[in-house]
This record gives structure tokens, C-alpha cells and sequence, in this order.
């Protein structure tokens, strides 16, 4: 099999489309973000890009947290909007009639549709190029109840109830997530 070469390119595929919030009950918004990315399990944080020219990024700056919630193919029309409207124009929360729930620990609301919440604050900045990268530190986490096998243990997630929003970069299309093939961490003992 012969490669083309393309030098530096940023895709990297498939990534979660994410709805990042950032404010408070009262005034908040949503920004689209799929460059995202865990980086450490303990304590666990997540990475986040966010454009410097969006309302978001200076947002997570001056309240130094936000939530991340997982889109899902249900939402996948409200999903594409908070990711080419601005925060700056208007209201996002209105426009979608997404709902707000209160976070347990940050002021930024997670989102009710969204069945993964993930309340972050901001550990770290900084720019990368012309973005910046913000690295936050997970202090809650929310899953629906009904997503769960066991409601005591997060790893019981019945992932074929969840329908994850998945966007391939490059091609800018959003996709469903596949069926499960494999059991990782195991099935590769067949070469021990
Ligand atoms: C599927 C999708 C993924 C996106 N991922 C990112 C991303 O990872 N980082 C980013 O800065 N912008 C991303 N965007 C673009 C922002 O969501 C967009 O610039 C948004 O309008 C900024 O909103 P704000 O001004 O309210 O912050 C994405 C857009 C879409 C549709």
C-alpha cells in the first residue's frame, strides 16, 4: 500500500463532540468544542482548544471554569449551532432550548440532554499558536442514572444507550458511534 504525504495537517478522527458551557444560571453560554482530549487520571483533567476570537475562551479565563457536556445524536442540530453562532449575538441556551441544571461545585450549569457532565476548573492556560489550550481539572462528575448498569460504579456506562454526537475532523461530518468488537486491554493477550 503506497502513503501520500500531506506535511502538517490537524485531523485527527473520530473526536466527541462536546457543548462546553461557561457563566452561570443566570448568564451562560455554549461553545462547540471537539478538540478535546483527557490528559491525566489522577488527578483528572481534561484539554480543551478554544479560538482566541470567540466569546468562550476569554469567558474560561476570567472564571477560571466551565462544564463539559457530551453531545448526543439527538441534540446533533442544537450541537452545530452553538458551534457556528457566537455568545457575543445572542443567547445560545434560548435559541436551542437546551436546560440548564446547576453544577454541584462550579457556577458555569451543566446540561440536562446531555446524559455525560463534566464540571472543570481551569488549572492551566496557554496559547498554541493562535488558540488557546486550556487544561481544567474534573472536580464533578454527572451521568443520567438511567445510563448507568450500576448506579454505585461510573465504568457500569450501557454505552448503546448513549448515542454520542461523533464528529470526524477534515471531512466536517458527524457520525454515529459503531457496535462493540473487542473487550481493549484483553483482546490483545491472544498474542501474548
Ligand atoms: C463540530 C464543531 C466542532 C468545533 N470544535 C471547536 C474546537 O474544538 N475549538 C474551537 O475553538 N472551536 C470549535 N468549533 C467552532 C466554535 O464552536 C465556534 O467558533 C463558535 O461559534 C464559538 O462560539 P462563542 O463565540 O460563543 O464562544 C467547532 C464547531 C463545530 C461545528
Amino acid at each position: 500500500m503506497m502513503k501520500t504525504t500531506f506535511g502538517p495537517q490537524g485531523i485527527l478522527f473520530p473526536l466527541p463532540t462536546t457543548l462546553v458551557v461557561t457563566g452561570s444560571m443566570q448568564k451562560a453560554n455554549i461553545v462547540t468544542i471537539a478538540w478535546v482530549s483527557l490528559l491525566t487520571s489522577q488527578p483528572p483533567t481534561l484539554g480543551i482548544s478554544v479560538g482566541q476570537k470567540g466569546f468562550s475562551g476569554e469567558e474560561i479565563k476570567k472564571n477560571r471554569e466551565f462544564t463539559v457536556n457530551i453531545a448526543t445524536t439527538d441534540i446533533m442540530v442544537e450541537s452545530d449551532f452553538c458551534g457556528i453562532t457566537s455568545g457575543k449575538d445572542l443567547d445560545k441556551f434560548e435559541k436551542t432550548g437546551l436546560t440548564k441544571l446547576p453544577s454541584n461545585i462550579v457556577q458555569a450549569p451543566i446540561i440536562k440532554e446531555c446524559p455525560l457532565n463534566l464540571e472543570c476548573k481551569l488549572i492551566e492556560s496557554n496559547i498554541v499558536g493562535q488558540t488557546n489550550h486550556f487544561i481544567g481539572e474534573i472536580v464533578e462528575t454527572h451521568i443520567d442514572t438511567d445510563k448507568l448498569g450500576d448506579s454505585e460504579n461510573p465504568a457500569s456506562i450501557i454505552i448503546d444507550s448513549f448515542n454520542p454526537l461523533i464528529y470526524i475532523s477534515g471531512a466536517r461530518e458527524y457520525r454515529t458511534l459503531g457496535n462493540k468488537i473487542g473487550d481493549a486491554y484483553k483482546i490483545g493477550k491472544k498474542l501474548l
